[in-house]
């Protein structure tokens, strides 16, 4: 099969030629988050405000930001970590029918990321990989092998972000709750999304002392296949790594 040009890709998500999407076709909406799996602990996280700055000299927050890719070693605490989820992803208010409204715009309100945290230092958390649950502002632990880590790891081009940060943030994409409502016009809008969201953390990181790295180059394959993700309706998007700054 001859591959799609990046042309051709353009053209397919134009607004005019997208395939009748599954909300025209009376599909009910996907749930705008993975289930919390039968009998595991959602972590609450403190309240988002206790790591907030006060006053907030906004021209200054934009100035200073700057991609940070060395860190000091020092845990983050895990107010400063529910600071920094909330500002990404943070539903602020939650819909008849589960839509959610959050801290980050999102085409058609879809939100259709997950956010995981593989966590390195974060005071009160052990080492390891997390679901962030947006709707009740806590972690879940996800079960991870000391190997399924190391690959993860071994997937991203600069493997010392991801082992010399305090934290890593991980997008997941979950395709259908973009495509139910755009069809494929939702594929160039899960990729603006994840501009928004990773904007948020370098602009909430600087905040509070923090520096952040975006993350986009890495081994697709690898990420997924170490996530569990299918690499076709869920996969990995776009990441970024978040420390204390030397
Ligand atoms: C989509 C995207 C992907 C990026 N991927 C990486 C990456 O994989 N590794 C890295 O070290 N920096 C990455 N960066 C950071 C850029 O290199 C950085 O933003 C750029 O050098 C400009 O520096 P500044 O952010 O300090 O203005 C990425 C940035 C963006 C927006």
């Amino acid at each position: 099969m001859r591959a799609m040009s990046a042309r051709e890709w353009w053209a397919a998500t134009y607004l005019s030629g997208a395939a009748e999407p599954g909300r025209e076709r009376g599909e009910a909406m996907p749930a705008q988050e993975w289930p919390v799996p039968e009998g595991a602990e959602v972590i609450g996280l403190p309240e988002p405000g206790v790591a907030a700055p006060g006053m907030v000299d906004f021209l200054g927050l934009v100035n200073g930001r700057r991609t940070v890719r060395t860190y000091r070693a020092e845990a983050l605490r895990l107010g400063e970590l529910s600071y920094l989820l909330w500002c990404t992803q943070g539903v602020q208010k939650m819909e008849a029918g589960g839509k959610t409204l959050r801290t980050v715009p999102s085409a058609g309100a879809r939100h259709a990321f997950e956010t995981l945290v593989l966590v390195n230092a974060v005071e009160g958390l052990e080492a390891g990989l997390y679901r962030y649950v947006a709707s009740k502002q806590g972690l879940v632990r996800m079960e991870m092998s000391a190997e399924r880590v190391e690959e993860l790891t071994d997937s991203f081009r600069n493997v010392q972000l991801v082992t010399q940060s305090a934290v890593v943030f991980l997008w997941v994409a979950v395709m259908k709750r973009m495509t139910w409502r755009f069809g494929a016009r939702g594929w160039r809008y899960i990729l603006l999304d994840a501009g928004h969201v990773c904007q948020n953390l370098y602009l909430a990181s600087e905040s509070i002392g923090c520096g952040a790295c975006a993350i986009g180059s890495f081994d697709d394959e690898g990420v997924n296949c170490a996530l569990g993700l299918d690499g076709e309706e869920e996969f990995f998007v776009y990441g970024a790594s978040v420390g204390r700054k030397v």
